[in-house]
């Protein structure tokens, strides 16, 4: 669905401390692959606490386009008919994935193997995102691709007839284009293999073993080698979408800097290729801890707790955990604001290609609040001025970007004057709760224009 029409602007202001626990919902990268993949299993899939944020519900939609059964139980159980590898149907009308880069790359991914013509399109955000990472790595299976100037969207795809199996080195981090590549794979015959010189969230890789497919992780000396052996038969799964960890750090980094704060976020992931934010706050000197640390599912989890920290120090975040954490910059911009000193955030050249510039619209909106910020095409560093000390009293652009709505809402509950967003609508994609969870913690947060 492309993006709704009226923007609701929403001020947050300094209040009373956060108290309480906040329930967070279902990760966004493991719904979309929850339903992907369930569409490509032969059979029913269960899933339950799917994220039901708008980027979810478009990659559900599609799904049925492409012949799955999608159905809404209630209360986030939802279940997936799927029609196998290689079963797509080709739709009928063109794919609106909204605001979602994941959506729509990993669906390309998964239809580029098929015989079959498809249009993809999203919302002004969405559709000023390069598709040609994608593009690319699916042409050597022989796929064709035709979109506007600078490979974006609407672009229709013309999945390869007789694909041929591919060995792609990622020339970015980015684990939507992995992902993709390794969906294609699923319907070439033989091996795909695909290297990351970094390692990125690998969802894909232990999803694809959960549901069957022949998929084997090497560290080698290029990297993480991931083969994949093609035209498995899915079998379906039942899932339990784990809490997601990037929805987390609103309420972990409001309760850092609200005075007085004390917050418990249960049942979140620390998978190693999401928890980077996290380790990064601890090394800042904040008061966060993990308690109840248990394995779930074959992934580290625990509940975070985390309390109000005046004395956080600006750390050199080290640049090999950008990809652990790389939609969490925007809120640590906003934490390093009250941290003593500077931070330095290195190796963050993607944050230029999310749903947003997520660089110049952090670094725009801090300045307009009295924080120097500094950048460059790869890097920005924040300096801090410590509690009490950061101004606000702006209304900061969000850009159709729901993280940058969310980071400058936390921001204003520890300002001196509030901070108001022109609009938080997007926040929906992939954090419907947000607002009503952060009041229920005792933030302030209100709409303006209702
Ligand atoms: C995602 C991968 C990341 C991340 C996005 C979700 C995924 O994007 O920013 O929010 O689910 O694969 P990139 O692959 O472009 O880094």
């Amino acid at each position: 669905m492309s993006s709704h029409c009226n923007p609701i602007v929403m001020k947050s202001s300094k209040g009373g401390p956060l108290r309480g626990e906040a329930h967070i919902p279902g990760d966004k990268s493991i719904s979309h692959r929850s339903l992907i993949l369930g569409a490509l299993a032969v059979g029913e899939t269960k899933i339950s606490g799917l994220l039901e944020g708008q980027d979810v519900l478009d990659t559900g939609r599609a799904m049925e386009a492409f012949g799955a059964e999608v159905i809404n139980h209630g209360d986030g159980e939802w279940s997936v008919h799927g029609v196998g590898v290689g079963g797509f149907f080709e739709p009928s009308k063109v794919i609106d994935c909204g605001n979602s880069g994941t959506g729509v790359r990993l669906i390309m991914g998964a239809m580029a193997t098929c015989e079959m013509t498809v249009t993809f399109t999203g919302d002004a955000s969405l559709n000023g995102r390069p598709m040609g990472r994608v593009t690319d790595p699916l042409a050597l299976f022989g796929t064709a691709a035709v979109g506007r100037a600078g490979g974006r969207l609407p672009m229709t795809i013309v999945g390869a007839k007789d694909p041929i199996p591919v060995c792609y080195v990622v020339p970015v981090p980015s684990a939507q284009v992995k992902s993709a590549v390794l969906l294609a794979g699923l319907n070439a015959p033989g091996e795909t293999v695909v290297i990351e010189k970094e390692a990125t969230r690998d969802h894909t890789e232990r999803m694809l073993v959960g549901f069957g497919a022949d998929l084997t992780v090497e560290d080698t000396v290029e990297g993480r080698r991931i083969t994949l052996v093609g035209q498995p038969e899915l079998k379906p799964q039942t899932i339990i979408v784990p809490r997601d960890p990037s929805s987390a750090a609103f309420p972990v980094c409001a309760a850092l800097l609200a005075e007085g704060s004390d917050v418990l976020v249960p049942n979140i992931g620390l998978n190693p290729t999401r928890a980077g934010l996290f380790y990064t706050l601890q090394d800042m000197g904040a008061n966060l801890t993990f308690e109840n640390m248990r394995e779930e599912g074959g992934e580290p989890v625990a509940d975070l707790r985390a309390q109000y920290s005046p004395n956080m120090l600006g750390i050199v975040v080290p640049p090999e955990r950008a990809a652990s954490m790389i939609d969490e910059y925007p809120v640590l911009s906003v934490v390093a604001a009250f941290a003593s000193g500077q931070t330095v955030m290195r190796g963050v050249k993607e944050l230029r290609v999310k749903e947003s510039d997520r660089i110049d619209a952090m670094a725009k909106g801090l300045r307009a609040a009295g924080v120097t910020v500094d950048e460059g095409p790869e890097w920005f560093t924040v300096t801090g001025v410590g509690f009490g000390n950061v101004a606000g009293g702006v209304t900061a652009k969000s850009r159709l970007d729901h993280r940058i709505a969310m980071s400058f809402l936390v921001m204003g509950l520890a300002t001196n004057a509030p901070m108001s967003v022109d609009d938080g609508g997007p926040i929906t994609t992939s954090f419907p709760t947000f607002e009503n969870l952060m009041k229920d913690l005792g933030a302030e947060i209100v709409r303006q224009n209702e």
